[in-house]
């Protein structure tokens, strides 16, 4: 092979940053879809679309080379991380924070093969799961990809999901048919960032780190993962990317490990003196590939040049492009008759996508997931109950799968049309209260007549997040949706159960003293009859918590019984109807009704509601009334917005309860508005047609809104354009200007 056809084979590019001529001029030994990819730009493709692609892409590899170069296919890497949740109609398996609570390994197993023969329907090799991370503070954004604080759970279940998805080693089914290659992520400590800031630093002595955090990686190991990535994460100071003592040093050395090292998006581009097109540090720190969505061709050009000058010793690339050919032979892809994605075994059986023996795992895995915190008696629901279903997520299968659900980000415009085969809670609640002789009514905002119901339930929680945009400075929910309906159904006497859809632990004691039974459901997926298997009791409830439940909101780390409400293995079987106490509802971080930031991060605040025209956008995402809102990359993947603005249409924000502060919007403006805008601060609506005319084509700029052309100033503002209008949003925030402040665009 030459020096470039070996380098290519550790260049993994995205898709849809890459013809199928780049991949026969290039042939990148991999590619990968992110979480927003799909085939051709469309991540709602149908399945088969994306069977096409990875024939095409195969076929694009396998094109016979000039000389005697060898041919040597490309795979296809994917996050399906729990179901193969890129592809519409998929089944939908809770994320790994509901499985660390089934304590199941088995389960795990099935639900690994599961999606590995879900996976094969599109033609992919390889999962880039499961996550493995130990997460120690609630705060990180990615907690619910975590089975658990507790490594040996982790460890556990995390090898079950890997034998699950790759088979056993040696056994004849390996890696072939409904098996994919695994990948234990992300080594390692991802889960014990400085106040889990994803992406942060890891601080402390490094034995200590590795027997939490290292601990999962020797099981995965065993069971035979083919594949580990490195994380983002530093570890005091130094990015693991480029950290040669634990990529190699740890992880081969000490544990091993002799499969492919994969990099994670972009990460090498975070070392000390690299950028994400030149940076033979990571390879030479033990790297095998690199992750590089975009900047593959300089990234490619840079490496050869590094070889070819001594920076990159032959004998360590040739170490690298090794184990990728050794995976791509296990995976029966070197030999000469080698089938192409659509002629594999279970490729184009659509079928299987959620089959209905796949969605019975998921509702088996649902409703081992569950855990019951409270039940003063209201569970199991009567036969026959007149049950009264509020809370806007009640119907919202989105909300009830969370991230990495066919968008990175999940939720925003995602309603119930893009899940044709998942039940949402409301309305397993709803078949099963009738099948019993009761009914269910759906209530989204509560108003439902509560006189006519035996009993409310009220399903609620955090809106979808995947990564730092789900990062939080404390654990308090400050959506008080659901807090307000169970409180105003307790007032009319109605029994109340809370069912909390979250991707974590957080200070539910509000919540928890307004209801009589309360649910943490996680982040249960397409199967929302798992839920109601539970309410009414058609079994057990055996799920029990695998991370500590904090008693405090303020977000301080709970790993143990200091600062526990509930210690990690609590959780209610339904007979247990012991009355709980009421507790403290104090919090030093609750602010009431002020939020400063409303939009910041690429994350609405859970207290604001944005609008297009009548129609809701949950995060800031979608479309209504003639304003379309998507994710814009301002410093990191969508941490901004673009909100296109059609004729005479109006996107509004607004807080719930009393706030106070002046506005500060960051806001960028490419070119003049065509026609009248007008910004509407509480009661006072400004033309500011004039402000947006100079500030456009200016970049990023600070519009700050005070009394001095707002009084009151209010709880609402909107934009209102009469003529089409594109503008950016990275940053809404309420903040007290010095006195006398005059506003400024
Ligand atoms: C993301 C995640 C990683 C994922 C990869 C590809 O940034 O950190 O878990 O596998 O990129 O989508």
């Amino acid at each position: 092979m030459s020096t470039e056809r070996k380098v290519a084979q550790l260049i993994q590019p995205q898709i849809n940053s890459f013809t199928a001529e780049d991949m026969a001029r290039y042939r990148f030994g991999s590619y990968l879809n992110g979480g927003n990819g799909g085939p051709d730009g469309d991540e709602f493709a149908p399945a088969g679309k994306w069977l096409a692609y990875a024939d095409r892409m195969w076929d694009a590899s396998i094109g016979p080379l000039p000389g005697d170069e060898p041919v040597i296919p490309t795979i296809w890497g994917t996050d399906a991380v729990h179901g193969h949740t890129n592809i519409v109609g998929a089944t939908i398996f809770p994320h790994n924070i509901g499985l660390g609570a089934t304590r199941d390994a088995d389960l795990l197993r099935r639900i690994g093969h599961a999606t590995a023969k879900e996976i094969e329907v599109t033609g992919i090799d390889w999962n880039f799961s499961p996550t493995v991370a130990v997460a120690r503070d609630d705060r990180w954004g990615r907690t619910y990809e975590s089975y658990s604080e507790d490594p040996r759970i982790v460890a556990e279940l995390g090898a079950a999901l890997v034998e699950g998805l790759q088979g056993t080693p040696g056994d004849a089914d390996y890696l072939r048919e409904g098996r994919v290659a695994a990948t234990a992520k992300h080594f390692f400590a991802d889960g014990g960032t400085d106040q889990g800031v994803d992406q942060g630093d890891v601080n402390g002595d490094i034995e200590s780190l590795k027997a939490i955090h290292a601990v999962p990686y020797p099981a995965a190991i065993d069971a035979g993962v083919e594949v580990v990535m490195a994380s983002f994460n530093s570890i005091n100071g130094v990015k693991m990317h480029g950290n040669r003592d634990l990529l190699t040093g740890v992880l081969r050395d000490e544990m091993g490990f002799e499969g492919v090292v994969v990099g994670d998006w972009n990460a090498h581009g975070q070392i000390a003196g690299c950028t994400v097109d030149d940076c033979p540090q990571a390879l030479l720190a033990g790297l095998d590939i690199y992750m590089v969505p975009d900047d593959w061709k300089a990234l490619l050009e840079n490496l050869v040049a590094q070889v070819e000058d001594g920076t990159i010793p032959m004998a360590k690339l040739d170490e690298a492009v090794g184990r990728v050919l050794r995976l791509k032979l296990r995976l029966g892809l070197l030999d000469p008759n080698a089938a192409k994605p659509s002629a594999r075994p279970n490729a184009g059986d659509y079928a299987l996508l959620a089959s209905a023996d796949h969605r019975a795992l998921a509702r088996e895995a649902v409703a081992k997931s569950q855990v019951i915190l409270k039940n003063d008696g209201v569970l199991p629901l009567k036969a026959g109950a007149r049950v009264l279903v509020a809370g806007n997520a009640a119907d919202d299968i989105a909300k009830a799968a969370g991230g990495w659900t066919l968008t990175w980000q999940g939720g925003g415009e995602l309603d119930n049309s893009y899940f044709p085969n998942a039940t949402s809670i409301y309305r397993a609640i709803e078949s099963e209260a009738s099948a019993q002789g009761g009914s269910a009514t759906l209530s989204p905002d509560g108003t439902a007549d509560a006189g006519a119901h035996d009993v409310a339930v009220v399903v609620f929680g955090e809106e979808a997040y995947a990564e730092f945009v789900g990062d939080r400075k404390t654990v308090v929910f400050e959506d008080t949706e659901g807090l307000d309906l169970l409180r105003k159904f307790k007032a009319a006497g109605l029994p109340t159960v809370a069912v909390f859809l979250s991707g974590r632990p957080m200070w539910m004691n509000r919540e928890l003293n307004a209801s009589d039974a309360f649910l943490a459901s996680w982040l249960p997926g397409s199967e929302g009859a798992g839920v109601s298997d539970i309410l009414f009791g058609k079994q057990d409830a055996t799920g029990r918590l695998s991370f500590s439940w904090p008693a405090d909101c303020g977000g301080a780390p709970v790993n143990g019984t200091q600062g526990a409400l509930f210690n990690l293995g609590y959780g209610r079987s339904l007979a247990d109807r012991s009355t709980m106490a009421a507790l403290p509802e104090d919090c030093g971080y609750l602010t009431e009704g002020v939020s400063t930031a409303w939009f910041d991060l690429g994350r609405l605040d859970s207290g604001i509601s944005a609008m297009g025209g009548d129609t809701r956008l949950p995060n800031l995402i979608g479309e209504g009334g003639g304003v379309v809102a998507r994710g814009f990359d301002k410093d990191r993947q969508e941490d901004a917005r673009e909100i296109v603005f059609g004729p005479g249409s109006t996107l509004s924000l607004s807080q719930r309860g009393d706030t106070s502060g002046d506005y500060r919007i960051l806001y960028n403006l490419a070119s003049q508005p065509a026609g009248p805008v007008t910004l509407t601060v509480g009661e006072r609506e400004i033309d500011i047609t004039r402000n947006f005319a100079l500030s456009a084509g200016k970049g990023w700029r600070e519009m700050i809104i005070t009394e001095q052309c707002a009084p009151g100033l209010g709880n609402r503002i909107a934009f209102t354009s009469d003529a089409p209008l594109t503008i950016q949003i990275a940053r809404i925030a309420r903040q007290d200007m010095p006195e006398g402040a005059e506003c400024s665009f």
